[in-house]
């Protein structure tokens, strides 16, 4: 069957601007780090794509390393898009990036121009792209330059094979440098992707105020920390769950937060949300975020996350109630 996006696809999403930039993202976009790698149902995979671009997610983050195995996300992906979504291109900002191991030797993994730039053309091809729109940075190097990463990103931009460059990882000494250089280069940080949900949340303490500072956005990835600030794992560690893997997501994860998780979905159901939903409109409240980047592995979970849109206001009375939980 053709697949055909819905007309009313952009009547519900928000949309906010990265920082000071021109290009807008969806509230929420989605990640294809699990379950659209070989070891994973294509089929569910197509499913949720349709789905997220029917309501309005306009973004899909990639990685090379996204699988298992490692590339796979990528090639699963550039079949789904060739097949679904090529008449869409233009209404999609695709993103991936490199930093992490791909494949062995020197030039295999971290922040050289050689790793960056080849890590690139690999993906364009199992992507069968021309052109990601955001390519990232994907961890600090710390015994390449700044300058040389940042210069690999800034000639990827200038031959064209990504209109926009980001970094991910970085903390906020290393941004606010690595954003200096960037412009000095005249290609500017577009966006920052850092880990934050209720449970991990460094980046509260200096990078927010870095990226307000130089007007670049902020899409924090595993804003569910995994799955664990949802239903998932209110009873136990359920058949499928990312956690029975034990590879990102362990048992000891999910026992250290069982009390913290059961106290929060009461406050959650106190405000009529899912504690997914609640989760997400926690980080969505700072005006700083532009995106949450979640993962999921239904339809039914892209659906209760973007029904977070609702409702992304707290009172007073409720943040205090979350930060005691929360300590
Ligand atoms: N830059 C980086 O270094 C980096 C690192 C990690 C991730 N990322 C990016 O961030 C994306 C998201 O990361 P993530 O997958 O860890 O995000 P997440 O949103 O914190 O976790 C996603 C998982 O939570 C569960 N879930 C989602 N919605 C749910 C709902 N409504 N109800 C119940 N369970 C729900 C699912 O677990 P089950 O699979 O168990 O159903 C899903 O796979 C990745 O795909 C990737 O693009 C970037």
């Amino acid at each position: 069957m053709t697949y055909v996006a819905k007309e009313n696809r952009y009547d519900t999403m928000n949309y906010n601007r990265c920082g000071k930039w021109g290009l807008k993202l969806p509230a929420v976009s989605l990640g294809l780090w699990h379950n659209f790698g070989d070891i994973d149902k294509l089929e569910n995979g197509r499913q949720m794509l349709h789905r997220a671009f029917d309501l309005g997610i306009t973004h899909f983050d990639l990685a090379n390393n996204y699988g298992p195995p490692p590339g796979s996300a990528e090639e699963n992906f550039g079949k789904i898009m060739k097949q679904d979504f090529s008449a869409y291109r233009d209404e999609l900002i695709i993103s991936s990036k490199a930093g992490y191991l791909m494949w062995p030797g020197p030039y295999g993994e971290w922040g050289s121009r050689k790793y960056l730039i080849s890590s690139l053309d690999q993906s364009l091809k199992r992507m069968g792209l021309e052109y990601v729109d955001i390519f990232y940075s994907h961890r600090p190097d710390p015994d390449t330059p700044l300058e040389e990463t940042m210069m690999a990103l800034d000639q990827i931009v200038r031959s064209g094979k990504a209109l926009y460059v980001g970094i991910s990882n970085y903390p906020a000494d290393m941004t606010k440098e690595a954003s200096r250089i960037l412009k000095e280069l005249g290609t500017p940080c577009l966006i920052h992707q850092p880990k934050y949900s209720m449970f991990v949340r460094w980046v509260e303490d200096g990078l927010l105020d870095v990226l307000e500072e130089e007007g670049i956005g902020c899409i924090p990835f595993s804003p569910l920390a995994q799955g664990l600030l949802t239903d998932r794992y209110l009873k136990g560690i359920p058949e499928g769950s990312r956690a029975t893997r034990e590879v990102f997501l362990k048992k000891e994860h999910v026992d250290s937060a069982h009390d913290k998780i059961v106290k929060l979905n009461e406050i959650a159901q106190k405000r009529g949300q899912s504690l997914a939903q609640m989760a997400l409109a926690w980080v969505l409240k700072d005006k700083r975020i532009t995106s949450v980047l979640i993962g999921a592995s239904s339809v039914k979970q892209i659906d209760d996350n973007v029904e977070t849109l609702k409702n992304i206001v707290f009172s007073d009375e409720e943040l205090t109630l979350i930060e005691k939980i929360l300590e």
